[in-house]
């Protein structure tokens, strides 16, 4: 049978049980866990805590006197470092690797748990050569490295807090979040590797450093393609001569549950981004837990992978933590999907016998257009169990996935959280859970989510609605770094400090499953990337030939949205459309280019000269115009629309 017509026979399924000889091995057989969790939270979650090693043992499980700011498991200590790395060295396993990395040009390099604890105990000391202490923020720049898994451990072990930056983000991007959370030590790379080509990374951050502002004291080098790279004096330092000069002894700091362990910033409804704060206990529990029961891990068994970038909370929690602190054997690859070629993904599973695979959805369609032919080159046969995450997966994606990659005996685990969330919230448990394409399925045991009616706010059983959590979880953030009043403002004002607001619309179906639709703010997703339409229009607008300009998210095959910008320009120039996407990489990143730009004379507006946005995504998607009688000049969309239908008859 060919292939379309095995999915379309799959799709008349609807219902995924798990395959009997995956549930008889599964970690979690018993349903009875969801009851018992929600029989006695403190007790369960009290139980995930026990699977780190603390110095300290904690004397309050939750402590939610002052919500919505809730602290986990107060009086224990514990280090992060020590949890994802000593314990394995000490249990005698110190010879197991951590990471087989693979390098874009088909390097290997196998770094063990014993190579991490000689490398992380060095750069910690290295740090605090450096000057850094306890809760100082460094920041992390790099590419997908050993490196970038050394420091972020090395951080931990110290007590100090990362705030890690995309490496696909611009240096001008890198270092406004380095001005606001005030970071001592940036470290970054001489340049990085992208489908055969280098950028001069370093070059990058010179030019901007003098904006980060006096924070900042030291840049750390790491040599990484070799090339000639100019070094400030007194400032910057080469990584691999700090780590020589540093002492290989350095005891992990015992840390209270509650010290912050990173910052990620993460785009949010305004064009600043927000500062989401993580602390060490309740965060390495839920990643832990989750990393183990999710992807029903087996330490001594699995080779996992998951292709996302460190960059991004799926990074931290699923690459580096979770992986780490189960002491499981990992992939980590430097490259791109495509580059040598279209089948290095499945190259690297065949390869490193990897039995755990993690992705997003719009890979999963980049890999459905470029052919099943890619996978079929390899054996995929040891591959056990799928997942997914960062945007709702279309069902046709899933069962793709399951076929085609799965070879329709993996379970897939479509799993629902924010980098806010820390770790996975709503996901299937693969031995217990009847999937079903598209649906996250039902909250994990001791997570509660509901679906509340968007203008009552009462509870709906059935139905769409904002998705809301309403019981704290250990791996919540804490704050927005510096900014209580906007973490609030942002989370909790809507329903009260009980009610975390997700910014997800979602339904629930009469089986109690949840199927996330998307966001209801100014964020769009583009390939499970997170980016503030405020944030796209303010570079857009920083270009001294544009007036105004507004930006929607609409939908799209491959990227599960794209960013569409309508621009006013002052006065007519030569390829313009070039030069603003050109402005928008370097502002913030080329992941945040406009895929199309319609130019417009004017922007509908109310007659209190608000852009109406709505009309926008309406145009944008092609719909039937929403109410325009608040419109000031009525006229603005019907140009519009002209000048879309022109540019889609371009295409
Ligand atoms: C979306 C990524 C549907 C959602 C871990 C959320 C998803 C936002 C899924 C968070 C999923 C993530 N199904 N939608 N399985 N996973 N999302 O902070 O809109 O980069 O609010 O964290 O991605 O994105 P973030």
């Amino acid at each position: 049978m060919d292939l379309s017509a095995r999915l379309e026979e799959l799709q008349q399924v609807e219902r995924f049980p798990p395959p009997d000889g995956f549930r008889e091995q599964a970690v979690v057989r018993d349903a009875g866990v969801y009851e018992e969790a929600a029989r006695d939270r403190h007790a369960w979650w009290e139980r995930q805590a026990e699977r780190l090693d603390w110095f300290e043992r904690w004397d309050t499980v939750l402590d939610d006197s002052n919500p919505p700011f809730f602290r986990w498991f107060t009086g224990g200590r514990l280090n992060v470092s020590h949890n994802c790395v000593d314990r394995h060295v000490e249990a005698g396993r110190g010879d197991k690797v951590a990471f087989h990395w693979h390098g874009e040009e088909g390097e290997e390099r196998d770094v063990t748990y014993a190579d991490l604890h000689r490398d992380v105990q060095r750069f910690a000391n290295a740090l605090k050569a450096l000057g850094v202490e306890r809760g100082d923020v460094v920041g992390i720049f790099l590419p997908m490295i050993p490196e970038v898994v050394v420091a972020m451990l090395a951080c931990t072990r110290i007590g100090a807090v990362h705030n890690v930056v995309f490496g696909g983000f611009s240096a001008t991007s890198c270092a406004e979040r380095m001005e606001v959370s005030a970071a001592k030590v940036l470290i970054c790379p001489d340049g990085s590797r992208r489908k055969g080509k280098t950028a001069p990374v370093k070059q990058q951050v010179d030019a901007v450093a003098g904006d980060i502002g006096e924070s900042l004291e030291r840049i750390v080098v790491v040599r990484n393609v070799g090339d000639d790279t100019p070094m400030q004096e007194g400032r910057d330092v080469w990584w691999h001569e700090a780590v020589d000069a540093a002492d290989p002894e350095c005891p992990p700091e015992p840390l209270d549950a509650e010290a912050p362990m990173f910052i990620l910033y993460s785009s949010g409804s305004t064009a600043k981004p927000k500062g989401i704060l993580h602390t060490t206990g309740g965060y390495l529990t839920q990643v832990a837990w989750t990393h183990q029961w999710v992807f029903d891990l087996k330490p001594d068994e699995d080779v996992y992978w998951c292709s996302a970038d460190v960059g991004w909370v799926t990074g931290h929690s699923y690459i580096v933590y979770g992986p780490l602190a189960n002491g499981v054997t990992s992939v980590m690859y430097e490259g791109a999907p495509d580059y040598p070629d279209k089948d290095v993904w499945w190259a690297l599973c065949e390869r490193y016998g990897v039995t755990i695979f993690y992705t997003a959805p719009t890979a999963i369609r980049a890999c459905i257009k470029w052919g099943e032919e890619y996978p079929a080159r390899h054996d995929l046969s040891k591959l056990r169990l799928l997942g997914s995450v960062g945007e709702p997966i279309n069902p046709k994606a899933w069962l793709w996935y399951h076929e085609v990659i799965g070879g329709g005996r993996c379970p897939i685990v479509d799993t629902w959280w924010q980098t806010e969330t820390g770790a996975i919230m709503v996901s299937p448990l693969p031995g217990l859970t009847e999937t079903k394409p598209g649906s996250c399925t039902i909250p994990l045991p001791g997570i509660e989510a509901k679906i509340l009616d968007e203008s009552t706010g009462e509870e709906k059983d059935d139905g769409q609605g904002l998705l809301v959590l309403t019981q704290p979880w250990p791996a919540m953030l804490r704050t927005l770094y510096g900014d209580d009043e906007r973490f609030v403002e942002t989370y909790f004002k809507r329903f009260g400090p009980e009610t975390y607001l997700v910014g997800d619309a979602a339904r629930k179906d009469g089986d109690g499953y949840l199927w996330v639709i998307g966001r209801i703010d100014d964020v769009i997703n583009v390939s499970g990337h997170r980016l503030s339409t405020a944030e796209v229009e303010s570079a857009i607008v920083s270009h001294p030939n544009v007036a105004e300009a507004a930006v929607v998210g609409r939908h799209d095959e491959d990227t599960g949205q794209a960013i569409v910008a309508f621009v006013t320009l002052r006065e007519d120039g030569d390829d313009m459309e070039r030069a603003i996407r050109d402005h928008v990489a370097e502002r913030i990143g080329k992941l945040a280019r406009p895929k199309r730009i319609i130019w417009s004379d004017d922007l509908p507006k109310t007659r209190s000269g608000k852009i109406m946005r709505r009309l926008l995504r309406d145009i944008a998607e092609g719909r039937e115009l929403g109410d325009v009688t608040t419109l000031r000049d009525p006229d603005v969309m019907e140009q519009l629309k002209s000048k879309v239908a022109e540019r889609q008859s371009e295409e």
